[in-house]
């Protein structure tokens, strides 16, 4: 019997990727999501990409009644669990609602889980959980910490995903620990559009590209790397993406929790993507080197052998791609709406 599963911010830049990947896959989804980082119409997107209309349900993760209809309606296999909210510099000055969606919210999907009694749920973590005096490559067992309220959620939601396991053995997990995702899909119907400025590199550069930015800042290039400037792990959202339908395996096909990496393994400098961008869009970006940022490290990059050991997972496309779909979703897709 095809396999239901439930996508909380399934309309997100990671969610709507992986919702693609899964129906590919054979999955029956349902996405969730309350549009407050994304918009209706990904839902017409990914019926195109598709080809199947969009199940999809208008829903705050933080409002009770509205999940426990949800698990009432439909008898989910698993849960993906991406709505959260993702801005480091908003999470400073707002601490508290960082509390409340992306911890308040995983509790509330957990203990709807338990009623329904629903066992598996992949959660969305960051390599931001990695304390910063690590050094690369960054392995799983390796000491964890924060630096800002964004990292102290996901970490606090990793650990509550700990303690639930250890009192529901039949509850399986898979945490996925990101790195830097990028990219966008090759229709150019979906991609990463950010309200605000962008806090992540490559949809700065896009806005570089596209004109509407001057030049791209690069804060510092004085780190103890090959070109000076900071080194970071860059995933394809599609590689990503199919990294979750490797989780649900795991956990709905061999009943196997896991904690794991999910990048390239590979450092990119910031002129790295740079170059790269430059390359997509044919000619050269301009750039302005400032001072160092307070709290950033030279290089940061996936052990990767933990998730190709558990899950079987590697991942396809290299920098190149990256630019290259995002570039054709910011020419096509994110123009019109
Ligand atoms: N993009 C990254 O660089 C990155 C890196 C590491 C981890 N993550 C994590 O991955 C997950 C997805 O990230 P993304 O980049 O796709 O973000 P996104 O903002 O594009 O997607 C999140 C989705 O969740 C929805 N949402 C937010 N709060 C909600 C709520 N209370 N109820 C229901 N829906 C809600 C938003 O409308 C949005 O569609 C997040 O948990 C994020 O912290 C992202």
């Amino acid at each position: 019997m095809t396999q239901k599963i439930l996508l909380t911010g399934g309309l997100g830049y990671i969610g709507s990727h992986t919702y693609v990947e899964l129906i590919a896959a054979g999955y029956d989804v349902v996405i969730v999501d309350n549009l407050s980082n994304s918009k209706l119409s990904v839902c017409d997107r990914l019926a195109k990409i598709t080809g199947q209309e969009t199940s999809f349900i208008q829903a705050d993760i933080l409002d009770r009644s509205a999940l426990s209809q949800i698990f009432a309606k439909d008898a989910f296999d698993a849960v993906i669990h991406f709505a959260g909210l993702k801005a480091v510099g908003e999470s400073v000055e707002k601490p508290l609602d960082y509390m409340q969606v992306n911890v308040t919210g995983l509790v509330n999907i957990l203990q709807e889980m338990q009623t329904a009694n629903v066992n598996a749920l992949v959660f969305s973590s960051s390599a931001t959980v990695y304390d910063v005096s690590n050094v690369s490559p960054l392995k799983e067992g390796m000491p964890t910490g924060y630096t800002n309220p964004y990292g102290y959620t996901k970490l606090v939601c990793e650990q509550i995903l700990a303690q639930a396991t250890h009192a529901n053995p039949e509850l399986k997990t898979g945490i996925l620990r990101y790195f830097n995702p990028a990219g966008a899909h090759s229709s150019g119907l979906i991609g990463e559009d950010p309200r605000d400025i962008p806090n992540n590199l490559m949809p700065y550069i896009s806005r570089v590209a596209s004109g509407e930015y001057e030049f791209v800042r690069i804060w510092g290039d004085d780190y103890p790397t090959p070109d000076g400037t900071g080194v970071r792990d860059y995933i394809h959202v599609d590689d990503l993406a199919t990294g979750h339908v490797s989780s649900l395996h795991a956990l709905l096909d061999k009943g196997e929790s896991h904690l794991v990496n999910l990048g390239r393994g590979q450092g990119y400098s910031v002129m790295d993507v740079l170059n790269a961008y430059s390359r997509a869009c044919g000619r050269e970006l301009p750039h302005q080197i400032l001072p160092r940022r307070a709290g950033d490290i030279a290089q940061m990059y996936a052990d990767v052998e933990q998730a190709k050991q558990v899950l079987g997972f590697e991942v396809c496309r290299d920098m190149d791609a990256m630019c290259a779909t995002s570039w054709n979703w910011i020419n096509t897709g994110a123009k019109d709406g």
